[in-house]
C-alpha cells in the first residue's frame, strides 16, 4: 500500500528534468495560462484549461501552419455540446504568425462556446479570411481587443473578422495595429457597438482617425477613446467625428500632444451629445479653441497652463479639472520638462503610472524624443 506513493515521489525529480508544463491552472480552475515556448511544445497540456473560465494562450513567436491541415478535417458540430459546456468567458491568444484560415476555423468552433471577450496580441495574420458559410456564425462576443496584430488582408481585416461575429459587439478596441483604415464599404453596421478605443496609435492622427471612422457604422457609439493616438488638435477631431457622422458622449483626447489651433483655422460644430472631454496630459499651455461650448465634464489635468483660464476661455462646465498646471503647482512645469515621472506633480505622476500602456508608450516617447 505505502509502495505505490513512494515509487512516485521517486519519479518526481525525473518528472522534472523533462520541459516545465507549458499550461498552467490555477488552485480555482479559474485561469489558465499556457507560454508554448518550446521547439517541441506539449500541445496536450492545454486540456487542462478546459475547466477554466479565462485562457490565455502564447505561441511563442511560432506559425501555426500545421494545425491547418488538422483543423480542415474536423467538423466542431461534432463536438457542439462540449463547446457548449465550456465555462471559458475570456480568451487571449497571442504571440504567433496565424493563417487566416486557422483563425476563421477558430471563430467557427468559438460559435459553439459562450465566450464573451476575445483579445488577439502580438499576432501577424496571413492571408484572407474566408466568408462564413451560411449557418455557421461565431461567437457572440461582447468584447473584442487587438494589440499589436498585423493583417495581410490590409484594411478588409475588420470587415472579414466582422462576418464572423454575432452582432453583439459592445467594445471594441484596436492598438498598434495595422492597417487601421478600414475599408468602409465591406464593414456592416455595429448595431450596439458603445466603445471604440483606438488608444495607443501614435501614428494614427487625424487623418488616420477618418479613415477609421466609418460613417454610419458606429451608431451607438458613446465612448472614444482616443488616448497617445497622435491627434493634433481638439478641431481636427472635431472635424474628423462630423465628417462621420459619429455622435459620441465622452471623448479621450488624453495623452496626446495637442496643438493650439491657429486663430484661421474654421470652426467646427462638436456633437451636441458630447458631454465629457478628456484633454489631460496633453502638454497645452492654454485652453484651445473652439471647444464645445457646453460639457458636464472637463479635464485639463496635468497641462502646462502658466495661469488660472479665464471664464471666456472655457466652455460652461459643472465638473472642471485643473490639478497638476503650473499656475497651480510652480513646480510641475519644471518637472514636466524633465519629463521623468518620479518629478511630475504627484496627481499626474499617479495616472501617468496608472493608465498602463497610454503611460508607458508617453514615457518612451519622451525619452526617444531625449535620444
Ligand atoms: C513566455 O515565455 C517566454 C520565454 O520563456 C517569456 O519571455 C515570456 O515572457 C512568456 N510570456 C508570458 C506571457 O508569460
Ligand atoms: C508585435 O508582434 C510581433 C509578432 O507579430 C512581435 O514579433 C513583436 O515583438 C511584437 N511587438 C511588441 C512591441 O510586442
Ligand atoms: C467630477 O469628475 C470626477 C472625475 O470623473 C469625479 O470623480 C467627481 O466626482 C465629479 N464631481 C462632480 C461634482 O460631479
Ligand atoms: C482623463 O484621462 C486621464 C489619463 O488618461 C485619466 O487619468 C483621467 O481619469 C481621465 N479623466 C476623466 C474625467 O475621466
Amino acid at each position: 500500500m505505502v509502495r505505490l506513493p513512494c515509487l512516485l515521489l521517486l519519479l518526481l525529480p525525473l518528472l522534472r528534468v523533462s520541459a516545465p508544463e507549458p499550461c498552467e491552472l490555477d488552485d480555482e480552475d479559474y485561469r489558465c495560462a499556457c507560454n508554448f515556448t518550446s521547439p517541441q511544445p506539449d500541445w496536450s497540456s492545454a486540456l487542462q484549461c478546459m475547466v477554466a473560465v479565462e485562457v490565455e494562450v502564447r505561441g511563442g513567436g511560432r506559425g501555426l501552419e500545421e494545425f491547418l491541415l488538422k483543423s480542415a478535417s474536423a467538423d466542431p458540430k461534432q463536438y457542439a455540446d462540449m463547446l457548449k459546456a465550456l465555462r471559458l468567458r475570456r480568451l487571449t491568444v497571442g504571440a504567433a504568425r496565424v493563417p487566416a484560415q486557422l483563425l476563421a476555423a477558430v471563430l467557427r468552433a468559438l460559435g459553439y462556446s459562450r465566450l464573451k471577450e476575445l483579445t488577439l496580441e502580438d499576432l501577424e495574420v496571413t492571408g484572407q479570411i474566408p466568408p462564413p458559410l451560411q449557418e455557421t456564425p461565431g461567437p457572440a462576443l461582447t468584447t473584442l481587443t487587438l494589440r499589436n496584430v498585423s493583417w495581410a488582408a490590409g484594411g478588409a481585416w475588420l470587415g472579414e473578422l466582422q462576418q464572423w461575429l454575432k452582432p453583439n459587439l459592445k467594445v471594441l478596441k484596436v492598438a498598434q495595429t495595422r492597417p487601421l483604415a478600414f475599408s468602409c464599404t465591406q464593414l456592416r453596421t455595429f448595431p450596439v457597438l458603445s466603445t471604440l478605443d483606438l488608444s495607443d496609435n501614435p501614428r494614427l492622427g487625424e487623418r488616420g482617425l477618418t479613415a477609421a471612422l466609418c460613417p454610419s457604422k458606429f451608431p451607438a457609439l458613446e465612448d472614444l477613446e482616443l488616448r497617445n493616438a497622435g491627434m493634433g488638435t481638439p478641431n481636427g477631431v472635431c472635424a474628423a467625428l462630423a465628417g462621420a457622422g459619429v455622435r459620441p458622449h465622452r471623448l479621450d483626447l488624453s495623452h496626446n500632444p495637442l496643438r493650439a489651433t491657429t486663430s484661421g483655422a474654421p470652426g467646427c460644430v462638436w456633437p451636441a451629445t458630447l458631454s465629457s472631454l478628456n484633454l489631460s496630459f496633453a502638454e497645452l499651455e492654454q485652453v484651445p479653441k473652439g471647444l464645445p461650448p457646453k460639457l458636464s465634464v472637463l479635464d485639463l489635468s496635468c497641462n502646462k497652463l502658466n495661469r488660472a483660464p479665464r471664464p471666456d476661455e472655457l466652455p460652461d462646465v459643472n465638473n472642471l479639472t485643473l490639478e497638476g498646471n503650473p499656475y497651480l503647482d510652480p513646480e510641475a512645469l519644471q518637472h514636466q520638462e524633465n519629463t521623468m515621472a518620479s518629478g511630475v506633480a504627484p496627481v499626474c505622476a499617479r495616472s501617468a503610472l496608472t493608465v498602463g500602456v497610454s503611460g508607458t508608450l508617453a514615457l518612451l516617447q519622451g525619452a526617444r524624443g531625449f535620444a
